[in-house]
């Protein structure tokens, strides 16, 4: 599954102690290990090759510099939403026609940095951004590659702050108006509408859902096919599940088994296929290094106060999530054999697994059977390479954590770690606006 295991009562990223690691860089840390994240694109390489898909790594999953060189060179392209993004992406080496770009927010400059580039596929979500797009690319007298994100109204099954396949959500446009808008760019001498957008949510733990939104699409591909008009990219999104539990998600076969057996007469029509993996790639790539504060008994409760929260992952409280956290070096070798709410190990207390911020919200995990603790242990919260680090805030003047990759014996600080005086360091000097 991961690179993260237990040797000697200890926990390693590939060939690093992690209590090493963190004595040298500090906590809280990032730590990502290179050759899970390879492991992972090329598990999906193997499992869809059939499709020959370009395997658009989803930045927003975790954008550091560091992650993104490392899965470019397993030959992923990218999955980017903003400037920033696709920064990141061009910064880590990916070429523009590999780079997918969606967002349902892209302003007019977003737009024209993408057409001047030629990303390779806009994947566009409505019909307002449509008409901006063409008229974008017909002032820059550029061709633009363009996708239709496309809403089949099917529910995801995931939490409801990542649903984004049924009607009501912000994203992509009615499958009823999709051949209308074909037909309003038919004839453009710029904007080419070859392709169409998938992405249904995330995580989408039932493989089945995917099918579901397939086959609402591919009647759609045929409808437009009769009314003249080429699909030649299907871009199937992302949302393949990644295991917070030991086994919790299908694996990419699985997912496979889903989807080819519907697309594999338009592959043999030569369609390209696009997937944009996050979390599968990155979330059990890394984890979260925390530091015991304290240890607080009180009201019948045991708070393990650590010097990271919600600031650091906000995932639990954000979306109820369950990270397995253990400690790095565990007391009287108490080391799980699974990650799970329940380890089934004896002598564990419950315990809120806290950070230092002013909320009450601020917590990694909830009544949660540990090990015996004390302050200055060292804690892995796993599974929080993906949006771990990338929604991570300076709430309560928190610096931003440090991240690290490992590879093999190496450890590098891909991102330092935040200093006070970085915090202030854009408030400095109040300049007037020249009104
Ligand atoms: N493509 C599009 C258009 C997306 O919106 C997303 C994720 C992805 C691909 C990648 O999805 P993945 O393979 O990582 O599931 N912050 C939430 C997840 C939000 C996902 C947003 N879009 C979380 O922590 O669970």
């Amino acid at each position: 599954m991961d690179d993260f295991a237990y040797r000697d009562g200890s926990l390693h990223a590939e060939g690093v102690a992690l209590s090493r690691l963190a004595d040298r860089a500090g906590t809280p840390t990032f730590v990502y290990s290179g050759a899970t994240l390879q492991r992972h694109v090329a598990s999906l390489r193997s499992a869809f090759a059939e499709l020959d898909p370009l395997i658009c790594f989803s930045v927003k999953s975790c954008p550091n510099l560091g992650v993104l060189r490392t899965v470019a060179a397993a030959g992923c392209g990218m999955d980017v939403v903003s400037p920033g993004e696709l920064q990141r992406a061009l910064a880590a080496g990916v070429a523009p026609e590999r780079l997918a770009y969606a967002g349902v927010g892209k302003s007019r400059t977003a737009l024209e940095e993408a057409i001047t580039l030629g990303v390779g596929c806009v994947n566009i979500e409505s019909a307002e951004e449509l008409e901006l797009a063409a008229r974008v690319a017909a002032e820059l007298r550029r061709p633009a590659s363009l996708a239709l994100r496309v809403n089949p109204d099917v529910d995801a099954g995931t939490h409801r702050h990542t649903t984004t396949g049924v009607r009501t959500t912000k994203f992509g446009v009615g499958i009823e108006r999709a051949e209308e808008l074909f037909d309003r760019l038919r004839d453009h001498s710029f904007a080419r509408l070859e392709g169409l957008h998938l992405h249904i949510g995330s995580p989408v733990l039932n493989a089945d859902r995917y099918s579901e939104a397939l086959r609402i699409t591919l009647e759609l591909v045929d409808r437009l096919r009769h009314r003249g008009h080429a699909i030649r990219v299907i871009d199937l999104g992302g949302g393949f599940g990644a295991d917070y539990e030991s086994g919790q998600s299908p694996a990419p076969a699985d997912y496979a088994a889903a989807i080819v057996p519907l697309v594999r007469p338009l592959r043999e029509r030569g369609v390209r296929f696009l997937l944009e993996p996050g979390r599968f790639i990155a979330a059990n790539a890394g984890v979260l290094l925390v530091r015991v504060i304290r240890v607080k008994r009180e009201a019948g409760k045991t708070f393990v106060i650590c010097d990271a929260g919600m600031n650091a992952l906000l995932r639990p409280s954000h979306y109820d999530a369950f990270h397995f956290i253990w400690p790095a070096q565990p007391r009287e070798g108490l080391v799980p054999s699974r990650r799970a709410a329940d380890p089934g190990l004896s002598g564990l207390e419950r315990c809120d697994v806290v950070g230092p911020l002013c909320e009450t919200g601020d917590y990694l995990a909830l009544d949660r059977p540990l090990p015996p603790l004390r302050e200055g242990d060292l804690l892995a919260v796993f599974t929080a390479g993906a949006y771990g680090m990338s929604m991570s805030s300076r709430y309560n003047a928190q610096p931003l954590p440090a991240e690290v990759l490992v590879e093999g014996e190496r450890a590098s600080v891909v991102r330092r770690r935040e200093t006070l005086t970085d915090l202030i360091a854009h408030e400095m000097t109040p300049t007037p606006l020249a009104l």
